[in-house]
């Protein structure tokens, strides 16, 4: 029997390939890795279009408790499904490497990635630097990570991604992941980024109202950028055409 691990795509249920589709229809027990991301409809939507119920998997099943997944896989076809793609941003090869050592049989089936949705952004991907991640600032924990990771990439000239953090009940919004930025250069004063710097907000991507705005910390700052997900882009060093691709996204041209 079978483990499938199948990307979903960015952002409804129609979004699943062709291939993962069929794989799923094959499938006696389908999860949904309901914790990295998420997509724009809701569970019952997907189970309809799947034709199959859909048990949440959250980060607890999926980190510690993966043999409730893993040993249905070796009497029964199981879907393991995961916003975006299936080994990007998230990797979920703790759980590959737990169904291998068991004798399971696993199929990949890819899909569109946030790490390559942001292409149309028209920074060079080959020119990103390590991504980095923004969790929601809490009492006594407030990371610096992102604020190092930018200044890194900024050094070698090179773009960053910043994914922002999503918990159960909320998603981070470009704007309060700015806030949080400029928060950390406060304390620290290195100048890696100020109301001056420009960055790239990113809204939904892949979906039909998907939004991309191009300007300074300052003006992106109350921009409101909509609903979830949110993604932010600090540029490095730039090429003519990513200048003019740029321009495209200025937050003060009329779309
Ligand atoms: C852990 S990553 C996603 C991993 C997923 N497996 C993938 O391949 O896209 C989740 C973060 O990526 C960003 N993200 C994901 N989908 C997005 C979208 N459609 N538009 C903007 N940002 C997105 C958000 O910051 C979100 O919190």
């Amino acid at each position: 029997m079978t483990l499938y691990m199948i990307g979903l795509g960015l952002n409804d249920e129609k979004d699943i390939s062709l291939k993962g589709l069929e794989a799923v229809k094959e499938c006696d027990y389908v999860f949904l890795e309901g914790y990295t991301s998420r997509l724009n409809v809701s569970l019952e939507r997907l189970e309809n279009f799947y034709g199959r119920a859909i048990v949440l998997a959250d980060r607890e099943m999926v980190e510690n408790n993966s043999d409730q997944i893993i040993n249905k896989a070796a009497a029964s076809n199981v879907a393991f499904l995961v916003v975006g793609d299936i080994f990007s941003a998230t990797t979920h090869i703790d759980l590959f490497l737990r169904a291998k050592e068991k004798g399971i049989q696993i199929e990949m089936i890819h899909n569109a990635s946030i790490l390559t949705a942001v292409g149309s952004v028209g920074l060079e991907l080959y020119k990103y630097g390590k991504t980095t991640s923004m969790p929601f600032f809490e009492p006594s924990f407030e990371p610096e990570t992102p604020y190092d990771v930018i200044k890194m990439n900024l050094k070698n000239g090179l773009h960053t991604l910043v994914l922002l953090d999503i918990k159960p009940d909320r998603f981070m919004s470009v704007n309060h992941a700015l806030a949080q930025l400029l928060e950390i250069e406060n304390r620290r004063k290195e100048k890696v980024i100020s109301e001056k710097t420009g960055v790239i907000g990113c809204a939904r991507l892949g979906s039909r109202n998907q939004l991309i705005k191009y300007g300074s910390v300052h003006e992106l700052l109350d921009f409101d950028f909509g609903g979830p997900l949110h993604c932010l882009i600090i540029p490095g060093k730039l090429h003519f055409m990513e200048e003019e691709m740029l321009r495209f996204w200025e937050i003060n041209q009329s779309d």
